[in-house]
């Protein structure tokens, strides 16, 4: 809307200084022109494509005990907010380090965002501890492999605990801050939140369920001139820790021993196992991004953007697989995605031995 006005704006100024100096001095014409374009561009950046100053501004970050919450915690002190870097494990040491180079302003604050009581503790450690909230990211997840008919039945609950319930918990303890300093939320969604891949349902649906959430909020909060920001990384599997190919082998050997023996049968063992030396689902672990700086350089755009985007999704690494599924999911039908995930999934991973 403001871009239209300005450039209806501009457009009638051209044409009146046009019709003012025709014949006589066409030169002018050309300088005002000039000018007034210049004078745009610069109302236009500071309107819509400008930064806002980090000042004394504060945030909220959840799950910085290491991964992405861990880099952006440290990447924002630097930057001079004032950083409250919540913690699953507070006394930990992945936690404690953060302190290795950061400054004053950095709090290091307990937060297990499945606990009513820590989320308190925290609203009431930010109310004396700073003057205001700028913003809340939402960072902290959790995720399991496993089919569906493999997964166990708890960790749907396990994974909606933090993923799910943890974020709403979180952004519904920290919205008063938020609306009165007009700022923002940031929700991790993952790029999963908007792609879909086998045995890996547990935690896609929570992503999924989350950015429905960010497109509600959003509508919701423009009315308070609060901002909310989906961030959607693509495979950074590899740098955010959330899973490791020992949580992953743990994982799969849970599985296999919860099996019913009708299931042992149908799927078989290696099926199962096969993944333990991966840490992507898809088999694809060599592509993940290696390092974080991208992504949390988008993280930092989200924060500090005077018109950030509705979401941000950033690709791990050139060719991220994830990331060309979303692509693909908007220009192609269903049954032709389809396909080609079961063909790149197929070629990575062994038969059900009942399929043999
Ligand atoms: C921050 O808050 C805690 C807990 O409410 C309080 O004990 C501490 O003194 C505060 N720190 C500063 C620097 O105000
Ligand atoms: C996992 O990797 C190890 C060592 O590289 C290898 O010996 C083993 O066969 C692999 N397991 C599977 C299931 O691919
Ligand atoms: C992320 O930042 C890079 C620059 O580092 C930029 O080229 C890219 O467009 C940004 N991505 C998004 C989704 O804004």
């Amino acid at each position: 809307m403001l871009e239209f006005i300005l450039g209806l704006l501009f457009g009638v100024i051209c044409y009146a200084a046009h019709i003012y100096f025709t014949y006589e001095l066409l030169v002018w014409t050309i300088i005002t022109q000039a000018i007034l374009l210049v004078l745009f561009v610069a109302i236009y950046r500071r309107l819509v494509g400008g930064r806002l100053d980090v000042k004394d501004r504060a945030v909220l970050i959840t799950g910085c005990d290491t991964g992405i919450g861990h880099g952006l915690a440290k990447h924002l002190d630097g930057l001079g907010f004032t950083v409250f870097a919540g913690c699953y494990n507070a006394n930990g040491q992945d936690a404690q380090s953060l302190r290795k180079g950061a400054s004053e302003r950095l709090h290091i604050v307990q937060l297990d965002v499945r606990s009513d009581e820590d989320v308190q503790k925290a609203v009431d450690y930010v109310k004396q501890n700073a003057s205001g909230l700028w913003a809340v990211v939402n960072n902290a997840g959790v995720e399991e492999p496993g089919e569906v008919e493999l997964c166990k039945m708890e960790w749907y609950y396990k994974i909606a605990e933090v993923n799910y319930f943890g974020i709403i918990r979180i952004t519904k303890a920290f919205l008063p801050f938020i609306r009165k300093s007009k700022g923002r939320v940031l929700v991790v969604t993952s790029v999963k939140e908007r792609m879909y891949l086998p045995a890996n349902s547990a935690y896609v649906i929570t992503k999924h369920a989350m950015g429905a959430f960010c497109d509600i909020l959003r509508l919701e909060m423009s009315q308070w001139g609060v901002k909310v920001c989906a961030i959607e990384p693509g495979h950074f599997g590899e740098c955010t820790k959330i899973v490791t190919a020992n949580h992953y082998k743990a994982s799969h050997d849970a599985i296999w021993e919860s099996l019913s023996p009708e299931l042992k049968l149908a799927y078989g063992k290696e099926y199962v196992h096969h993944p333990v030396n991966s840490t992507s689902p898809l088999g694809i672990v060599d592509l993940s991004a290696t390092k974080l700086n991208k992504l949390i350089h988008n993280m930092t755009d989200a924060l500090l953007e005077i018109s950030p985007k509705e979401r941000y999704l950033v690709s791990g690494y050139w060719f991220d697989i994830f990331v060309i599924t979303v692509y693909l999911r908007m220009v192609l039908p269903t049954s032709l995605l389809d396909k080609i995930i079961m063909l790149i999934w197929q070629s990575n991973f062994p038969k059900p031995d009942a399929l043999k």
